[in-house]
């Protein structure tokens, strides 16, 4: 059973959502803190709180990861404060939403960047020393959209398919290595999410971000490759969409996202 007590965890977008909640969750297993998203204001507010309430050491990191240079730069700076980091918690993410051919395409390249590249480069490096420490552990967060194309969040899907794929190939590259590397498959989760777009959650079927990351940590402390860290139906949902048709689960998904709006949803222009 793996132990967070004692352990550094960096966990990217940790200013708000689902990583404020990683965040919280790890600093109570015992776990010190490095925390990393664009908002220094918001970070050093959850790096000062999470750091009161539960006397570790958590250290704020300003860092774009969906600039091509971000992930260079974080890594350095870790470097220079001579950093080592045994849990990487690769949860920062985006998507646009809304019709592709309407959507801006600087904010579906930004969201690969972010979602795939700097998941992918942080992975990279990081692994690298935890592989010559030969211990360590990484978790990717995707979501129960991995499993499916989704018309009107077309390229985040394809982004968090990106995510499942790599993450299960890794783990198995990396088996038996003392380094282990888990996705996580929230469904819709009450964070700010969708505030940068026109669209809604409905609150009757989201998950509590707190519960999510528990359920998160006790999967990966037990050895998971992939976690279902939201409510019961997500996981079998998954079977779903593998033992049917692609164009029919394609088909299927664009009627569930048209019903809910999300073929007039679009992004909205806040910076962050
Ligand atoms: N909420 C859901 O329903 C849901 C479901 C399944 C999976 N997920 C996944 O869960 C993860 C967390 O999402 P969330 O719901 O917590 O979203 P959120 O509330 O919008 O938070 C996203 C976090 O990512 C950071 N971030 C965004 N762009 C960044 C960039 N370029 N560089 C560094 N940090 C950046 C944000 O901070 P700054 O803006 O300060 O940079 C923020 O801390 C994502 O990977 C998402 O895809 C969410």
């Amino acid at each position: 059973m793996y132990r967070y007590a004692g352990i550094t965890a960096l966990v990217t977008g940790a200013s708000k959502g689902l990583g404020v909640a990683y965040a919280r969750e790890l600093a109570r297993r015992g776990a010190d803190l490095v925390l990393v998203a664009r908002s220094g204001d918001a970070l050093r507010r959850v790096a000062d709180e999470i750091q009161q309430e539960h006397g570790v050491d958590v250290t704020a990191e300003v860092a774009d990861l969906a600039d091509p240079d971000g992930v260079a730069r974080l890594t350095a700076e870790l470097d220079r404060q001579g950093r080592t980091i045994d849990l990487l918690v690769n949860n920062a993410g985006a998507g646009a939403i809304g019709p592709f051919l309407s959507s801006s395409l600087r904010r579906n390249v930004d969201s690969v960047e972010l979602n795939a590249i700097a998941l992918m480069s942080l992975t990279h490096v990081l692994g690298n020393r935890m592989a010559e420490r030969g211990r360590g552990g990484i978790i990717n967060v995707a979501s129960t959209a991995a499993f499916q194309p989704m018309p009107y969040q077309a390229s985040y899907a394809a982004t968090k398919a990106f995510v499942l794929s790599f993450t299960e190939a890794l783990a198995e590259e990396l088996r038996g290595t003392g380094v282990r590397v888990m996705a996580a498959h929230p469904g819709a989760t009450a964070t700010a999410f969708f505030d940068a777009t026109s669209a809604t959650m409905n609150p009757a079927f989201t998950d509590a971000p707190e519960d999510v990351a528990v359920k998160t940590l006790d999967a990966f402390a037990k050895g998971a490759v992939n976690s279902y860290p939201g409510r019961a139906i997500n996981r079998p949902a998954t079977w779903l969409s593998r033992a049917l048709p692609r164009t029919t689960v394609t088909r299927l998904t664009g009627r569930v996202n048209r019903a809910t709006g999300l073929h007039r949803a679009q992004d909205l222009d806040v910076s962050p």
